[in-house]
């Protein structure tokens, strides 16, 4: 298996470890360690599921596992620790992850000593702890999103052959001075707010996330700083609801003022944020992206549809029309702005004549890119109540219609950049190609060397395909 330890630890983190209540497990962790396994250095498999949310905490948990002495492989079946980080959002992400506790017991049977853990959204979900401990009672540590720095303390409980099960109040702190460990430092995401309070009717998060809650701007411009000297090309401000930022802090900075100082960070870098709610959207954050040449050109700005009676049902707190003459305005700052979506289709009640709504929008706006997903009812939530009888397969249908529509507009759009320049940062090699992405997010390859990964080229766009263009170094 292709195994790999890194011992990298981010400047960004090292400079704001601080020693909390909790941090005083870190030392206890890393002596119990060191006791258990001697000089061998123990592997952890840490597997994410969902959004950019749950990759930075599990980089929060991959930087406290790292203090306390593991390094990482890439395969459970190597592993002496496996960490899943759960993602509640769909119902099917929820299934995959039952599906892969379920095969890890033949592992824990053939090693009883390793330690398996479960956490994140979908713990923090009613019966979820309790259908664990029934059914896959050989997992060690369960935990939920609101004690996320109490990870040293549980893992020197399950070193210590005790279970552990905690997932009390969803997210009521903000997570400061954690360890954090990142697998590529060239692009990273650096959170700035934690939970939502917007309440969309289908959606779970604000249950098992709580509350907004931003962190200091000056603690997010110094991991801002510290990421940038440690090599950051393309750095994503994240929150479920960027636009949102600053609200319950004293210091009168918003979103789009913290967009102008992370991108006054002296350095060679560009700044993206997702994601940005329609409803609170504002011509200052639009003047924020135009004014600063750092901010990427790329706008996630999730419609969910285009039918004003189905956003008014999902709770939205914008109409059709705002949607677009927000589009409109941002086009009139930033005339090559790419612009980005999620839709969700099959929503309870959703008619045909609705559909059709999300049709048009779509094509209105042309989208360089979308994430389309069917509508999975979340227990708890308002729209799970609605009456829904539209059947599965004919949203599916939907769905075919709208990717397929989405896909003639990327292609009529791609071969308009044959010709065209952009500065690419190249992410990933493979056999004598570079894949990577332009400031519009849109992805280019080209010829290059492995060495180029984390640095920036200019490309000549040659060719183009539905989602990816191909070009040559120039
Ligand atoms: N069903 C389908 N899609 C959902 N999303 C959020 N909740 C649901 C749900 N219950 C989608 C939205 C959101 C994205 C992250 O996930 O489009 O913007
Ligand atoms: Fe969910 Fe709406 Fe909050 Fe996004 S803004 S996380 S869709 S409740």
């Amino acid at each position: 298996m292709d195994n790999y330890i890194k011992d990298r630890f981010s400047v960004a983190s090292a400079a704001s470890l601080s020693v909390g209540e909790d941090d005083k497990y870190r030392f206890t962790a890393a002596d119990l360690v060191r006791g258990r396994y001697g000089d061998k250095t123990p592997l952890a498999y840490v597997h994410t599921y969902g959004c950019q949310g749950n990759v930075s905490d599990s980089e929060y948990l991959k930087g406290m596992l790292r203090d306390a002495g593991f390094g990482f492989c890439s395969s459970p079946v190597d592993a002496d620790l496996v960490l899943f980080n759960t993602c509640a959002v769909r119902e099917h992400a929820q299934d995959r992850v039952f599906g892969n506790i379920g095969a890890l017991k033949p592992l824990k049977e053939k090693n009883r000593s390793l330690i398996i853990i479960v956490c994140g959204c979908m713990t923090q979900q009613p019966g979820v702890v309790e259908k664990i401990s029934k059914s896959y009672d050989f997992v060690d540590i369960v935990f939920g999103t609101g004690v996320m720095k109490k990870f040293y303390g549980f893992l020197c409980r399950a070193l210590s052959g005790h279970k552990v099960r905690e997932t009390a109040g969803p997210g009521s702190t903000v997570e400061e001075g954690v360890p954090t460990f990142r697998d590529r430092d060239f692009k990273v995401w650096l959170p700035v707010m934690y939970g939502c309070d917007n309440f969309c009717s289908y959606c779970i998060v604000p249950y098992v996330r709580g509350r907004e809650r931003s962190r200091e701007p000056e603690r997010v411009l110094e991991d801002a700083r510290s990421l940038v000297s440690s090599g950051a090309k393309d750095i994503t401000l994240l929150g479920q609801n960027v636009n949102s930022y600053g609200k319950g802090l004293d210091c009168g900075v918003g979103f789009p003022e913290l967009l102008s100082r992370v991108c006054a960070v002296e350095g060679d870098f560009r700044v993206r944020f997702m994601t940005s709610h329609p409803k609170d959207c504002s011509t200052a954050l639009l003047e924020s992206m135009a004014s600063n040449p750092k901010a990427a050109k790329h706008l996630h700005l999730p419609v969910q549809s285009g039918s004003n009676r189905i956003l008014r049902l999902m709770n939205r707190g914008y109409d059709r029309e705002r949607y677009l003459s927000l589009i409109r305005e941002a086009r009139s700052m930033m005339p090559d702005l790419s612009i980005t979506s999620d839709i969700i289709v099959g929503f309870p009640g959703e008619t045909e004549e609705d559909f059709q709504d999300t049709l048009s929008l779509v094509e209105e706006v042309g989208f360089t890119s979308l994430y389309t997903f069917i509508y999975s009812p979340r227990s708890g939530t308002r729209a799970a109540k609605m009456p829904d009888p539209v059947t599965h397969e004919e949203k599916a249908e939907r769905m075919k219609r709208l990717c397929s529509l989405q896909e003639s507009i990327a292609r009529s759009r791609s071969v308009t950049y044959v010709g065209k320049r952009f500065r690419v940062l190249a992410e990933k090699w493979s056999g004598g190609r570079i894949e990577g992405r332009a400031e519009g997010n849109y992805i280019i390859s080209f010829a290059g060397d492995e060495s180029e990964i984390g640095s920036y080229t200019d490309v000549e766009v040659t060719s183009a395909g539905n989602y990816t263009l191909e070009g040559k170094a120039v």
